[in-house]
């Protein structure tokens, strides 16, 4: 490398610094009372869908989109998650050499490629709080969140985060995955609503969490896929609790769609929401039938 080259990387740097995404938040301290009482001793993240967890597929998700710095919100009771992005040589030892040895491909490459880091979450007060303690592990950077009860999933072409991160690369703002949902269901999400930038893009200008019927500014829900700018920490931090004592990202993130920086996106693929027994069971139809028979992927 010449002396120019490397005065011009060092110069863009910074740059392109701001345009790479490395981390993925995981926050994965909730109780999973949906799910009760199977997720007493199991955190709900490794619920089985098929033969892999939940949260595995949040993962590999991350992953195919450049994401392998994976950072995780934990709580209490839920060590299965660390042992799970671990290396188990009695495992590895006792399976050596067999042909079992493919069950353990998928998550062999997650843990030779990727790094994993833990916090804990000592108060339950909201997806704003559980992000917010996520801090120390992300820093001033740009980074994803995924929420792992929504399993998002594209058979047909690119995952949903890798969607957006390449949005990301065109707009540089904050970017939430949205979808049309039922009227009854809208008081289960952060609603949106804003300028459309183009098909299936919008530019937020309203937000927010768990409306009413008659006070929702759309029906386009918010799903559990974010790329979040660094500055969204400190907008957390000034966001007062809501009625239930809870700090939710939705209120931060209006913050930021006031300056215009944030946009939503109806993503290409489907979600599945597995924090509930209808939208678990279809997932795991979905997942047996799309990667557990199809490819035997493991
Ligand atoms: C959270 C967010 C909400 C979002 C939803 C997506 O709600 O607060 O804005 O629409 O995730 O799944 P929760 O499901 O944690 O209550």
């Amino acid at each position: 490398m010449s002396f120019i080259q490397l005065r011009y990387i060092t110069y863009m740097y910074p740059f392109v610094k701001t345009l790479m995404i490395k981390k993925c938040l995981f926050p994965a301290a909730g109780y999973g009372t949906r799910f009760l009482p199977v997720t007493k001793a199991i955190p709900k993240e490794m619920l089985s869908m098929v033969n892999k967890p939940l949260i595995q597929y949040g993962v590999e998700e991350a992953f195919d989109a450049g994401l392998s710095e994976i950072s995780i919100v934990t709580g209490r009771g839920k060590h299965a998650l660390e042992d799970h992005f671990d290396i188990s040589y009695e495992l590895e030892n006792q399976i050596k050499g067999t042909d079992q040895e493919k069950y353990l491909t998928g998550i062999r490459k997650l843990l030779n490629k990727c790094s994993f880091s833990y916090i804990r979450q000592t108060q339950i007060k909201g997806l704003g709080h559980a992000i917010l303690t996520g801090r120390p592990l992300i820093g001033n950077e740009l980074f994803a969140v995924v929420l792992t009860d929504d399993l998002c999933v594209n058979v047909t072409g690119e995952g949903v985060l890798t969607q957006m991160v390449n949005l990301y690369q065109k707009y540089r703002c904050t970017i939430v995955a949205i979808q049309e949902v039922n009227p009854q269901e809208i008081n289960k999400y952060g609603i949106i609503a804003g300028d459309y930038i183009s098909d299936g893009l919008i530019r937020v200008r309203h937000m927010a969490e768990k409306p009413a019927l008659e006070d929702a500014p759309s029906n386009l829900a918010i799903i559990g896929r974010y790329i979040l700018t660094p500055d969204i920490f400190k907008l957390i931090e000034e966001t007062k609790p809501d009625k239930s004592g809870e700090i939710q990202i939705t209120d931060a993130l209006l913050r930021q769609a006031k300056n215009g920086c944030v946009i939503a996106y109806k993503f290409k693929g489907r979600r599945f929401d597995c924090g509930g027994a209808e939208g678990y069971i279809e997932a795991i139809n979905f997942c047996y039938k799309y990667f557990y028979k199809a490819n035997q992927a493991y």
